[in-house]
């Protein structure tokens, strides 16, 4: 019988012998996935294990800050690259979604294999990879992956690509990754994370990307996801999130009027993000979340809640 702590137990002895004294380095991304496959490692190689979490920019609220902090606290030898300029400016007046994505990917590659080349004669990359990322051609839970696809025809591998390549978590489904972080003591906050996908926020805001779009949408998104929490909704949805239309609608405000963006507040159950449902969440809680969002984040002036499940509309809106 498969139980979480004897694949700890063992994982952590066939880690041991395979890795040996060999330097391993792993990109966190502040998921389940790559949180719990770092604290296998860890509990395996310490300090031998470098782990590198990457600020793109497009991040929740806080979450660059909360989520490496955490991991500090964790004990994980841990590099928090803030490279959100970097992606920012290469976004600058794109506004194709499949544009946008690639141009997240190659530039994560380059601050990937800039920091992996700081690590002195490292021997392996770690990934987080789970057994549906493994028979589904694209991850549809977060990572790298889908993107070093397209950076194949760029010519060359980077050199963290040619490393050999580990991946503990390989055989394991999403609910038995949990079960292995609960039986390391991980925090249960973090082990319920909701997905969220690497190119962030980037794909939450339809068409160009702004520094001010990016702020306003952190703002909304923070709200939502706090006020799941607070009523105990967090845990019964699978995903949710905040998209940021590329439409401005007319409002009042005092004797004014105003013109100004527009919010669609989307929330799914689903079981592996392959089909998704969208999730009847009370109109209390709407009510409250909506006017909260328009009284606190300025230049929103109407939130729509997306009634729409997967297929044929997808989870993200780009
Ligand atoms: P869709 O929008 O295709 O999303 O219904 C299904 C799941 O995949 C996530 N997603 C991505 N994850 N890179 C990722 O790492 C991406 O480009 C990407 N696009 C979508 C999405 O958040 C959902 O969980």
């Amino acid at each position: 019988d498969w139980t979480p702590n004897a694949f700890v137990e063992e994982t952590v002895e066939e880690l041991k012998e395979k890795l040996g004294n060999d330097k391993v380095v792993l990109g966190l991304s502040g998921g389940v996935d790559s949180s719990v496959a770092a604290m296998l490692l860890h509990k395996a190689i310490g300090e031998n294990l470098y782990c590198i979490f990457v600020n793109n920019g497009l991040l929740r609220k806080n979450e660059f800050e909360d989520v490496l902090h955490q991991y500090e606290g964790m004990g994980l030898n841990v590099k928090g690259v803030d490279a959100s300029a970097r992606f920012l400016d290469a976004l600058a007046g794109k506004s194709d979604p499949e544009e946008k994505r690639k141009t997240i990917g190659r530039v994560f590659i380059e601050v990937f294999d800039d920091e992996a080349h700081l690590i002195q004669d490292v021997k392996w990359l770690a990934q987080g990879t789970i057994y549906p990322d493994v028979i589904e051609s694209v991850s549809a839970t977060g990572g790298p992956s889908a993107t070093i696809k397209s950076h194949h025809n760029v010519g060359g591998l980077p050199d963290f690509m040619k490393l050999k390549v580990v991946e503990p978590l390989k055989a394991l489904f999403k609910d038995e990754v949990r079960r292995v972080g609960a039986s390391m003591n991980m925090d249960s906050h973090l082990l319920g994370r909701h997905p969220f996908p690497g190119p962030g926020l980037a794909i939450r805001i339809l068409g160009d990307l702004t520094r001010e779009k990016v702020r306003i949408l952190q703002e909304v998104d923070a709200i939502f996801i706090n006020n799941l929490r607070s009523w105990n909704l967090y845990d019964k949805v699978w995903q949710a999130g905040a998209m940021l239309l590329p439409v401005n609608s007319v409002g009042v405000m005092g004797d004014e009027r105003t013109y100004e963006k527009c919010v669609a507040l989307r929330a799914v159950e689903s079981t592996d993000g392959m089909t998704a449902d969208w999730v009847n969440l009370p109109y209390e809680f709407l009510q409250k979340t909506s006017n909260e969002i328009i009284n606190k984040v300025k230049g929103v002036n109407r939130v729509v809640y997306d009634i729409s499940s997967k297929p044929p509309a997808t989870i993200e809106w780009e």
